[in-house]
């Protein structure tokens, strides 16, 4: 999560106070802004070592950032002089964040692939110290599927993401794309170097995501949007908050995440098998995955012939699915129950009748008829609603939103078990 500059008491003027820190810059335009990165990151106490990119050179200078850091700049892996006063292993071990902004297109394919061909890449394999990623590009290249693919690799391997803001970019149009402001970069290195605490140690707890597929016969089913990136966010934030996590996925193309007990399950009826599996042995149960309502009454067993001569219409018989999260709201004993709501319309009452329908604790409900959030998108802008309260969460990276969610999850679990003891 990304906590404010002047969270952290007593440390309000200097909180990255001693804290050593390796910025990443690679070759987009947004380079041009780094000198000023490292100046307010300086002022709040930083060590700044800084390494470019052969290409970054044709947006900033590096006497500039010499000038700024204080510190000789480098580039080159093959650098003699360099090598021998602090070689890039050194600097591997010396950093206790690496921030890498702005991240190019390039630079990410580069780093998801795994590639060591220049001084940034090899640090960032050769590194044991957390790495944030600011990627920073034209909106039509910051959305294009390649590019989230190489972003999701990049979370899935342990990278936390700092997504781009949205608005005017250099090249005339409007998207997101924008290198965050130097507080917010700021901000997020703070947060890395003082993980959230262990708010959820010792608690077990079961996730459900992604969408389900229903088979209509052996090539077909029936499914929906849901691309999982928000469950398998809250399974990393739990993981993150010290909690022991299974995670039950639908199909999806993210990668299994690191830490975490990862399920494979293709339908509704499958994903209720595994939930049950599991459920009793939960402490708290979040069921994310968009499950269909409705499958097939009989799958065919093969597949269905485009018939001549057969009238324009097939009519495909629907039943409905067992409700999984009502399942296991209904269990006794049973865990902490969370749902969630992707509405349309009416969302905040649509969403309050669900909670106390299904017996959940809490319910994390979005507007998706916004377009710019939830489904398959980076970003979630959620209003969390439990029986004594309710609370928005204004729209934000989906890991960040997570680790609110987590939050809010571990303070009702504090306050019930101090109210059963
Ligand atoms: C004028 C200009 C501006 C560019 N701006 C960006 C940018 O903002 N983001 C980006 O990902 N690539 C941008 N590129 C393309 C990168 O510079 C190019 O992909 C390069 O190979 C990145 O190298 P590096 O990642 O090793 O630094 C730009 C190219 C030019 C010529």
């Amino acid at each position: 999560m990304i906590r404010s500059l002047d969270a952290v008491p007593g440390t309000v003027d200097r909180p990255l106070e001693g804290k050593k820190i390796l910025l990443g810059v690679s070759g987009g335009i947004a380079a041009y802004k780094t000198p000023e990165l490292v100046r307010r990151m300086r002022d709040l106490g930083a060590d700044i070592r800084v390494v470019m990119t052969a290409n970054a050179h044709h947006f900033v200078t590096p006497t500039s950032l010499q000038a700024v850091s204080g510190q000789p700049v480098r580039t080159d892996l093959w650098d003699h002089a360099a090598e021998a006063a602090m070689g890039h292993i050194e600097l591997a071990r010396w950093a206790d964040v690496l921030l890498i902004a702005p991240a190019s297109a390039d630079l990410l394919a580069r780093l998801a692939l795994g590639r060591a061909d220049d001084l940034l890449t090899t640090l960032r394999l050769a590194t044991r110290a957390p790495v944030l990623i600011a990627p920073a590009m034209n909106h039509v290249m910051w959305l294009h599927p390649a590019t989230q693919r190489n972003v999701a690799t990049l979370v899935g391997d342990g990278n936390t993401v700092i997504p781009p803001d949205s608005g005017a970019q250099a090249c005339g149009e409007t998207g997101p794309g924008r290198l965050p402001a130097a507080e917010t970069l700021a901000a997020a290195v703070l947060a890395t170097l003082q993980p959230p605490r262990q708010m959820l140690a010792g608690r077990r707890v079961l996730v459900t995501a992604g969408p389900t597929r229903e088979a209509i016969d052996p090539v077909r089913y029936v499914s929906n949007h849901s691309s999982g990136k928000q469950g398998y966010a809250l399974a990393r934030a739990a993981r993150r908050a010290g909690a022991n996590v299974t995670l039950v996925s639908g199909p999806v193309t993210l990668p299994e995440p690191a830490g975490i007990t990862t399920i494979k399950v293709t339908s509704a009826l499958d994903m209720q098998r595994a939930v049950q599996a599991h459920a009793t042995d939960c402490d708290v149960f979040i069921g994310v995955a968009a499950v269909a309502d409705y499958r097939p009454a009989t799958p065919a067993d093969q597949k269905i012939k485009k018939l001549p001569g057969r009238s324009g219409e097939l009519v495909l018989t629907l039943t409905e699915n067992p409700d999984i999260i009502a399942g296991v709201a209904a269990l006794r004993p049973r865990p902490f129950v969370v749902g969630f709501a992707a509405e349309t319309q009416s969302a905040l009452a649509n969403a309050r009748d669900k909670r106390l329908r299904k017996g959940m604790d809490l319910i994390v409900v979005n507007d998706v008829a916004r377009g710019d959030i939830g489904f398959n998108a980076a970003e979630n802008d959620v209003t969390l609603i439990w029986d004594a309260g309710e609370r928005h969460l204004p729209k934000s990276g989906k890991d960040a939103i997570s680790d609110q969610i987590i939050e809010q999850i571990a303070a009702l679990l504090a306050s019930e078990s101090r109210s059963t003891s």
